[in-house]
């Protein structure tokens, strides 16, 4: 089976492309971050001035990268965009920097993974939009300062815990976006299906609201698959019966849980009775990184209240013990 929750962006995942909402006012959801970010952007365009720096942060597919987008379209600026991960020595960031032009939005995708020492060279580039890179060998070697146009940098990170304070102070406006409720992600699905002319009947687009983890990215992939189950077992239309024919196939549960979360849940009971226990034991005994469960599965448990945070290592909850139907005893409690 393949994975409903990954980290990272398939080929399958082109689609997306066609159905990102591309200003403010299609971005379903987020309403204070929409809010403020609005005052934001018109402040800036009466002072014509650049938009100060946007730190974005939350869990990875609940649209970091769609905002970026929508943030230079409703500035009515390019966007360029590099990674954290492509920026591995001084020159990448240089080139990328002096690449900008007035008024431009810089999107670094994953801004956590720019190296300590490549990343100094975004300071004064933020600050006083000037590049300061070092020329020569080491015994003549000079520093040069290069004007860089005003521009207006948007970061995304999945963990802003990883980033250094000078880096995360230089950011003007910080917004952290959070699961989305069943009832905007029941209006995201109902979008996602006229973007792709393919009809879901309202209750149908509720289940998926219920099963797509909070998560914009999920709820449009099982939206495609039902949407395919629909086509060769039914008339093409998403009604409630076909949905959950094809969640149930695809073992997403009520929950949004897939094989990966039960595995992680059960072996905590099973191996360390419960919890707690440190996450390096987590990821070895189920095979997984230990970031992939930090980011990616880890935070949604947290959240609905299957999984709890110690100081001595995760806990499974009396909840999460009723989910699985495992019994739960008093000599559990933590
Ligand atoms: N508020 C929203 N309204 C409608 N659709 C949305 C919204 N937010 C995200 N989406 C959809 O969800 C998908 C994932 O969003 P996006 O790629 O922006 O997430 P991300 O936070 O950048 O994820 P990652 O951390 O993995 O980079 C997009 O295809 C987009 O269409
Ligand atoms: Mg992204």
């Amino acid at each position: 089976m393949d994975r409903i929750v990954s980290e990272e962006e398939t080929l399958e995942d082109n689609f997306e492309q066609n159905i990102r909402p591309t200003s403010l006012n299609e971005y379903i959801g987020q309403s204070e971050v929409k809010e403020n970010l609005g005052i934001f952007i018109k402040a800036a365009k009466l002072r014509e001035e650049p938009l100060d720096h946007v730190l974005l942060y939350g869990p990875p597919g609940l649209g970091k990268t769609t905002l970026a987008h929508i943030i230079a379209n409703e500035l009515g600026s390019n966007i360029k965009t590099a990674s954290g991960p492509s920026i591995e020595k001084s020159g990448d960031l240089a080139a990328v920097l002096s690449n900008l032009e007035e008024g431009d939005v810089l999107f670094i995708d994953e801004i956590h993974r720019i190296p300590r020492f490549v990343e100094e060279i975004l300071y004064s580039a933020m600050e006083d939009f000037t590049l300061e890179i070092v020329v020569g060998t080491e015994s003549s070697s000079r520093s040069i300062k290069i004007d860089l146009p005003p521009f207006t940098l948007v970061g995304a990170t999945t963990r802003a815990g990883d980033l250094t304070s000078p880096l995360r102070d230089r950011f003007g406006i910080i917004n952290k976006l959070n699961y989305y409720t069943v009832d905007e992600l029941q209006k995201i699905a109902i979008r996602t299906s006229k973007v792709l002319n393919c009809d879901i009947d309202s209750d149908a687009a509720l289940e998926l609201a219920r099963r797509s983890r909070g998560t914009p990215r999920i709820c449009n992939r099982l939206f495609k698959r039902v949407r395919d189950f629909a086509i060769v077992m039914g008339n093409g239309k998403i009604d409630l019966e076909i949905t959950k024919l094809a969640l149930d196939k695809l073992k997403v549960d009520e929950l949004g849980l897939d094989e990966t979360d039960y595995h992680l849940l059960k072996s905590i009971i099973e191996k360390f009775n419960g919890g707690p226990v440190g996450i390096e034991a987590i990821a070895s005994s189920i095979g997984e990184e230990q970031t992939t469960i930090e980011d990616v599965y880890e935070p949604y448990l947290l959240q609905i209240g299957l999984l709890k945070r110690t100081t001595r290592g995760r806990v499974v909850t009396e909840k999460a013990y009723k989910h699985l139907n495992i019994p739960y005893n008093e000599t559990n409690k933590k």
